[in-house]
């Protein structure tokens, strides 16, 4: 019997490189050896922002396009859309009372987030600070006192111009800064509970093997908790997942950053060979190689990260002329531009000729196998739970 793998993806829009190498190459390798369900986590893409629903919607179909250019087949795997299949949304009610509120204020991933939105915060905090303060008249008050030499008015007026300081200070920063426990109001239930929603996705198809990247270990780790808590409790019915990590190759940004749509700085697997070419040359290199006959350091490189992932074997040539300053960053862009180029030439027309509507039909035939995969669970769940 193949064993059950299942892995999922939050629907961002168009893959880029990062995607194909980290992620979608392994996916397709899989799909022979095991039973695969990937998913398309329209919830969880809803965690970080309620409002961006249109934009999952039509995230969903350029996400799938590129999954199925790739070589991801719905004949051997299933894809399936996950708000599509209700089961997991009460699998994850049955988990929540099984998971302490301490528990996931714990996890990395949700502390990362809400670090990130109080940072935002104070930052702009401090500068309405700044401007908002007035105190020159104040201070010139003070001058004026102390020329005058009254020191008790002086003073007074200090201590009142200080507590002011103190209050706003207090105030802008809010406790975002001062109380370390502080969860801005931006942060939703729904995202404290994002692991306990993706173990219910794990388990609803007793999935065994999760391909996943080390980010994701801390997720996989509480459903493996959930999975031996609900076994203990209410009967033996789950597997015990295991992670299988997936060395995932260093792709930066054309800016030297992670690279992520968000950033503007991504190379999407459906990109055309002149706007790869585009991009490429645009790409930052090492800013210290200005000449060709510069020595790089391709280590900080974003066009030899590429080489890495896409020129086999020949990125260490290249490695090492960067680094003897014998190959220039015009002609070292230029070969990775035409090696990416025709590697994505056949997804590109692929995901080209691929209908809005006939990967729709896919997704919904996709999650009709799953309901039913997901049904006969949760009905085991059930009666597990409560005898019917
Ligand atoms: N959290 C995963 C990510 O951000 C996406 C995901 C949702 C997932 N459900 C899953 C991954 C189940 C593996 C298994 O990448």
């Amino acid at each position: 019997m193949k064993k059950i793998i299942l892995s999922g993806m939050r629907p961002t829009g168009r893959m880029h490189i990062g995607h194909l190498k980290g992620v979608l190459e392994n996916w397709v390798s899989l799909q022979d050896d095991y039973n695969c369900y990937f998913e398309i986590a329209d919830w969880h893409a809803l965690t970080d922002d309620p409002t961006i629903n249109k934009e999952v919607q039509r995230n969903v179909i350029d996400m799938v396009k590129d999954w199925l250019s790739v070589g991801i087949d719905p004949k051997k795997s299933v894809i399936f859309r996950q708000s599509l299949v209700p089961q997991h949304a009460e699998l994850h009610l049955a988990f929540s009372m099984l998971v302490s509120v301490n528990r996931l204020l714990r996890n990395p991933t949700f502390k990362e987030k809400v670090a990130d939105v109080r940072k935002k915060k104070s930052e702009t905090k401090i500068s309405l600070n700044l401007e908002g303060l007035k105190v020159e008249s104040e201070i010139e008050s003070i001058v004026d006192y102390l020329r005058s030499e009254d020191a008790k008015e002086a003073n007074r007026m200090l201590k009142s111009v200080i507590g002011r300081i103190k209050e706003e200070v207090m105030e802008r920063l809010s406790v975002v800064d001062t109380y370390e426990g502080y969860i801005p109001p931006e942060i939703s239930y729904g995202l404290l509970g994002y692991p306990v929603l993706q173990a219910a996705d794990i388990l609803l198809y007793k999935g065994e093997v999760v391909p996943i990247g080390e980010d994701q270990l801390p997720h996989l780790e509480l459903t493996r908790e959930i999975a031996r808590d609900f076994n203990r409790i209410y009967g033996d019915i789950f597997p015990v997942p295991e992670p299988l990590l997936t060395s995932i190759p260093k792709i930066l940004g054309t800016d030297g950053r992670k690279m992520s749509k968000s950033y503007n700085n991504a190379i999407f697997i459906s990109d055309s060979p002149e706007t790869i070419r585009n991009k490429v040359y645009k790409s930052i290199t090492d800013p210290m190689k200005i000449r060709k006959n510069d020595p790089g350091r391709p280590e900080i490189c974003p066009v030899f990260y590429m080489h890495k992932a896409f020129n086999g074997e020949g990125y260490m040539q290249i490695e090492e002329d960067c680094r003897k300053g014998i190959l220039g960053c015009v002609e070292c862009k230029r070969r990775i531009t035409e090696i990416m180029a025709e590697s994505l030439e056949s997804y590109r027309k692929k995901s080209e000729n691929l209908k809005d509507d006939v990967v729709v039909e896919i997704i919904k035939e996709g999650s009709k196998k799953a309901r039913e995969r997901a049904e006969e669970t949760m009905s085991e769940v059930r009666r597990c739970i409560w005898n019917f």
